[in-house]
């Protein structure tokens, strides 16, 4: 495997269009080079890490250790194929499920099931994930992926194992706030581009399919979903629901 990098000594900051080439049996895998840029190539896909020595980010160690053991308990996330130092291969493991998300959202007819079902195996992997006492501390939706009926999840770079007190309502609120926290951002962010394209296109963000749509994109659903998925008793996982409500003001959602 010939590994062909950026600058040898890169500066502290990763500039936005930093790119990595890792050349696997004569295939190219390049990295993404920006944000929402498309060059994932169609053999495969590189999650190069790159860490910065301030950055209080996994090492690819780390990382690829957290997938192994998500693995291991059933949770879907890809295979890592190939390393190199702080460099990984991982397998395709679909599209990005945010784009896919906007992708249905936006089509003329609403296909309702498709975006439940997207939306419940993506909390469903999250409530596993956090029942093994993983906070995943990124996780919006472009770092779920999506081929057929599997969602995975995916970067682990700032994600954080600790013991949970299951019993206790405020101990689980604590150690999982920060991904309540995102997936709120989430939502919002989805519900603000989706009505973005459709001012674009000429449609008003009061017609049906937004209704409908907002209807689908339900975050305390799909929080409640994940809480679900908690070893604890309902008595517990009901006041970790109310107490994210409250926290995040779910209720003028
Ligand atoms: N195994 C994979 N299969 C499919 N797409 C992937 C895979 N790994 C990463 N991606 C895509 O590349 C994007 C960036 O990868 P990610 O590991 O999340 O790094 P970062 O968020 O640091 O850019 C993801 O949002 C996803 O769209
Ligand atoms: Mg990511």
């Amino acid at each position: 495997m010939v590994i062909k990098r950026g600058p040898r000594n890169p500066p502290k900051e990763v500039p936005m269009n930093f790119k990595h080439t890792l050349r696997i049996n004569e295939r190219r895998y390049t990295r993404r080079a920006e944000k929402n840029s498309r060059n994932s190539g169609v053999h495969g896909y590189i999650s190069a890490m790159y860490i910065r020595e301030d950055h209080p980010a996994n090492d690819a160690e780390t990382i690829i250790a957290i997938a192994i053991d998500l693995q291991k308990h059933g949770i879907n996330t890809p295979r890592v194929t190939h390393r190199v130092s702080q460099l990984f291969a991982t397998e395709n493991a679909g599209a990005d499920m945010h784009d896919v998300l906007l992708r249905l959202l936006n089509r003329p007819i609403l296909n309702r099931q498709r975006v439940k079902f997207l939306l419940s195996a993506a909390a469903r992997q999250l409530g596993k994930m956090h029942s093994l006492e993983y906070s995943h501390h990124n996780s919006h939706f472009r770092n779920f992926v999506v081929k057929g009926s599997k969602v995975s999840i995916i970067d682990f770079k700032y994600t954080k194992k600790g013991k949970v007190n299951w019993n206790d309502p405020d101990n689980i609120y604590k150690h999982f706030w920060l991904d309540y926290a995102f997936l709120k951002t989430e939502f919002k962010n989805i519900i603000n581009e989706q009505h973005e394209m459709m001012e674009k296109t000429g449609k008003s963000v009061g017609d049906e399919l937004t209704r409908v749509f907002n209807q689908h994109v339900d975050l305390p659903k799909f929080l409640e979903k994940v809480i679900s998925r908690y070893p604890t008793t309902e008595q517990v996982k009901s006041d970790v629901f109310e107490r994210i409500k409250r926290e995040l003001s779910l209720n003028d959602y």
